[in-house]
């Protein structure tokens, strides 16, 4: 077998992992996540759930990963030959499978917003308008399968040829010109008339709102938001090489995810108030107020609103592919290493798969709206079923494989390059008790509150 392929720098390793947790789970998914639940107070369980459930997962996954050099099913059959573990690599395989099936149909919609805006059709639109294309085009059936489409062959496109080249080279540029870009809109996004409600409203916590649902929320946002709990980070962090620091690795990474969302934050919600949307809106919050942003920037100047609109829709769009490439990536190394199936196959059978996925994900915005599972829409239900179950579930098995099954010993070996960081030693037993205990006990009280209140 070839040698494994390993990322140049931490400066690579950190970009590639950035570029997998930034997303549309930061752009999208974190705003209206925010207006559902009841403002500051979700942004202040979401940031303390990143730090004391969600990082210990994080390393826990690149613990697991460097350790064993190997994707997930193989990396359990290697720390724990012929244990039951291995299902826990089986597991983590499906579930990012499903959220590419949706995250394709909300991908789809920055392609059809980035046609738009190329088309000027957003220039001098008025907010009702803007918010009344997108509840008409996403209840339409062949437009928003299309464009699903056109980004499911994207992401497949780019996983063919074979990312572990790519990716390395393609986020340590694209990643930095999306920081710079997201912050430049939330500076111009604050000061436009009437937006000191939104800054209010991220800022000044009302904890009346907060429920168990809300609470659970916050622990599905931080999960999606940094890839965790499917093994996404753990197939990454089998590219590391020996001398990179897991720790900084970890908290660089958690820091520009959740840098980057709270900035999206700041960029969306003073537009929503300034545009009078309901910040409670759903799924469209961010697909409403961009435009709207981008109209007030272009001063009147058509061209230079569509301008600014195509940059931006072009980013978000190679941050969503960035991200779904490294849920499809779990899937084919799955298939290729443990199934043999060569790569062409393997990324075949899993576009066929997310894409009929998707179509119906779609479809329940429009024609599939009444059909409910467990209340929810099709789109609704699966993305809950992922952010707040699976992920969290598959997080707390990778945390208790780390803190209950690998001795001490080896976790501390991997964890501080041989006892070589002084940081990392130094830190090592506060890292330890929340593996061991602090983050699976913390998600199961997440999960018992949210189902029986
Ligand atoms: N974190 C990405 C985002 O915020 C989405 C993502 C990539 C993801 N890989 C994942 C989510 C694995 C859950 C699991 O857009």
């Amino acid at each position: 077998m070839a040698p494994r392929e390993n990322f140049g720098s931490r400066f690579a390793v950190i970009m590639a992992m950035a570029g997998s947790a930034v997303g549309l789970g930061n752009i999208w998914r974190f705003p209206y996540m925010v207006g559902e639940h009841g403002g500051a107070a979700f942004v202040i369980l979401y940031m303390l759930s990143s730090f004391i459930l969600v990082l210990p997962i994080f390393f826990a996954e690149t613990i697991i990963g460097r350790r064993s050099r190997q994707g997930t099913f193989g990396a359990m059959e290697k720390l724990a030959p012929g244990t039951p573990w291995k299902w826990l690599g089986l597991f983590t395989v499906v579930s990012p499978i499903i959220i590419l099936s949706y995250y394709s149909v909300v991908g789809g919609w920055s392609v059809e917003y980035l046609f738009k805006a190329a088309c000027l059709d957003f220039t001098n639109a008025e907010p009702s308008e803007i918010q009344g294309f997108f509840g008409q085009f996403i209840s339409s059936t062949g437009g928003p399968i299309a464009v699903h489409t056109i980004f499911m062959l994207l992401v497949a496109g780019i996983v063919l040829a074979g990312v572990k080249k790519g990716i390395e080279g393609f986020t340590k540029v694209t990643m930095p010109i999306l920081f710079i870009l997201i912050i430049a809109l939330a500076v111009y996004s604050m000061t436009l008339p009437g937006a000191s409600e939104g800054i209010t409203y991220l800022l000044k916590p009302d904890f009346s709102e907060v429920d168990a649902h809300a609470v659970a929320a916050a622990m599905g946002q931080a999960f999606f938001s940094l890839s965790l709990g499917v093994g996404t980070i753990l197939t990454y962090a089998s590219y590391m090489r020996k001398e990179e620091n897991i720790l900084a690795s970890g908290v660089g990474t958690a820091v520009s995810d959740l840098l980057f969302a709270v900035i999206a934050g700041f960029a969306v919600m003073p537009a929503v108030f300034a545009a009078g949307i309901e910040p409670g809106a759903g799924a469209g919050l961010v697909f409403d107020t961009l435009p709207f942003i981008f109209n007030k920037m272009g001063m009147g100047a058509p061209w230079l609103s569509a301008i600014i609109a195509i940059i931006f829709f072009v980013t978000i769009l190679v941050a969503a592919l960035t991200s779904a490439i490294s849920m499809m990536e779990v899937g084919v190394a799955y298939l290729t290493e443990e199934k043999g199936m060569r790569r062409g196959s393997a990324v075949l059978a899993i576009t066929v798969f997310a894409w009929c996925v998707g179509v119906l994900c779609s479809l329940s915005f429009g024609p599939l709206a009444d059909v409910k599972l467990l209340g929810n829409s099709i789109f609704d239900f699966l993305d809950k079923l992922c952010s707040n179950w699976l992920l969290p579930a598959g997080g707390l098995l990778f945390t208790l494989f780390v803190g209950w099954k690998m001795s001490r010993a080896d976790v501390f070996d991997e964890f501080t390059n041989g006892g070589t960081l002084k940081a990392n030693v130094a830190l090592f037993n506060v890292v330890w008790f929340l593996l061991r205990f602090v983050a699976p006990v913390g998600i199961v009280v997440v999960f018992l509150t949210n189902l029986f209140l």
